[in-house]
């Protein structure tokens, strides 16, 4: 019999730093011992976190929180320039990153310092300068909760899209990721860098993947708060993705509103600068706050609860779409 621990705070498993408790806990270092525990309690809701670096808890959850906590980078195959990687659902993302950046694998640089464990990166397809996990994902292993049979899920099957996947969509709750398999460059060559700051930086130089990966870490470290220090789910917001023509009436009237090219006729318009003209950027609200370097991270300044940071949210979904006419979906998992 598994026994786990009750009424534990989740305070310490999420980089918002917001209280909420559940009922039972439970930490996975084993899937066999998981698949007993499956077995054991089927009724008992559950609710699996990795890094917690892109949910809000808004209430105390009477049900079985997972953490998965299994380790384990292994390299599967080597063929011409390609590597395969197996690492496990709980590994940290950026040791992850750190690692490659030793063995000189290239494909994850620009995705240095993202915060979140390895099992969570495929759901919201964890992106950053110009990179996203699909790029370099080749599959993953994962527990149909359904049936508790393993299955192996392609690219395809995976269905990734810009912040998205299967696991966030349509087939919400039925899988649990236990690990995944990169595909990686063995002599990388051509980092991407097609993310203005990283063009500037970089200009008629040909830098290697360490050096773009600092390069990143910069960036982030000067424009994301660290949740270690102040906390957060990075981007609140996805970046809405508008037709063409939906853009170029807007623009008449908001002469600087940028954009990026989004494919079949449409564009993405950063979030960041609608929040950010409506001048909500660094204000607080109570214990909740929009970051001062960036519009689209909403913070907690200390003892916010999840529900605080979910109302300064809805009041900037509302203004936005009243003042622009566009609808920003949130990027960050509300439970
Ligand atoms: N901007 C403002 N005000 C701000 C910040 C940005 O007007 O306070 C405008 C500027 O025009 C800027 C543009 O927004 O050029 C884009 O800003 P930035 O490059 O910082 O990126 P983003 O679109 O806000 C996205 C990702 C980030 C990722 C960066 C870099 C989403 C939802 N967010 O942010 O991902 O790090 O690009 O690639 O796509 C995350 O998902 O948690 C995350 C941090």
């Amino acid at each position: 019999m598994l026994r786990f621990e009750e009424n534990i705070s989740l305070k310490p498993f999420n980089t918002f730093g917001v209280e909420a408790f559940t009922k039972f806990f439970y930490e996975v270092t084993d899937l066999e011992k998981l698949k007993l525990l499956f077995k054991s309690a089927p009724e008992l809701p559950i609710r699996i976190l990795g890094g917690g670096s892109n949910i809000l808890f808004t209430k105390n959850f009477d049900g079985l929180t997972l953490l998965m906590a299994t380790k384990g980078i292994k390299v599967l195959e080597e063929k011409n320039n390609k590597v395969r990687v197996e690492v496990q659902a709980g590994e940290n993302w950026h040791e992850f990153v750190l690692w490659c950046l030793k063995q000189n694998y290239g494909g994850v640089e620009n995705l240095a310092l993202i915060p979140g464990s390895v099992g969570a990166a495929p759901l919201q397809n964890i992106g950053a300068y110009g990179v996203e996990l699909s790029t370099v994902f080749y599959s993953c292993k994962v527990i149909n909760l359904h049936t508790l049979e393993e299955e192996i899920l392609d690219k395809k099957a995976c269905e990734f899209d810009y912040r998205s996947s299967l696991f966030k969509t349509h087939q919400k709750g039925k899988y649990l990721i236990c690990a995944v398999t990169f595909e990686l460059q063995k002599k990388p060559h051509q980092p991407v860098l097609s993310y203005a700051g990283l063009k500037s930086r970089f200009e008629n130089k040909n830098p290697t993947i360490q050096q773009v990966a600092e390069a990143v870490i910069e960036i982030r470290q000067s424009k994301l708060p660290d949740p270690k220090l102040l906390g957060n789910g990075g981007s609140f917001f996805k970046n809405p993705v508008v037709k063409e023509s939906v853009y170029k009436a807007l623009k008449l009237k908001f002469t600087k509103l940028p954009c990026y090219p989004s494919g079949k006729g449409q564009v993405k318009i950063p979030a960041a600068w609608l929040i950010d003209y409506l001048g909500y950027k660094g204000r607080q609200f109570g214990q909740a706050g929009v970051h001062q370097n960036q519009a689209l991270v909403l913070v907690n300044l200390g003892e916010a609860k999840g529900s605080e940071i979910l109302k300064l949210a809805e009041n900037i979904q509302k203004e936005v779409k009243s003042y622009f006419g566009i609808t920003l979906e949130m990027e960050v998992n509300i439970l």
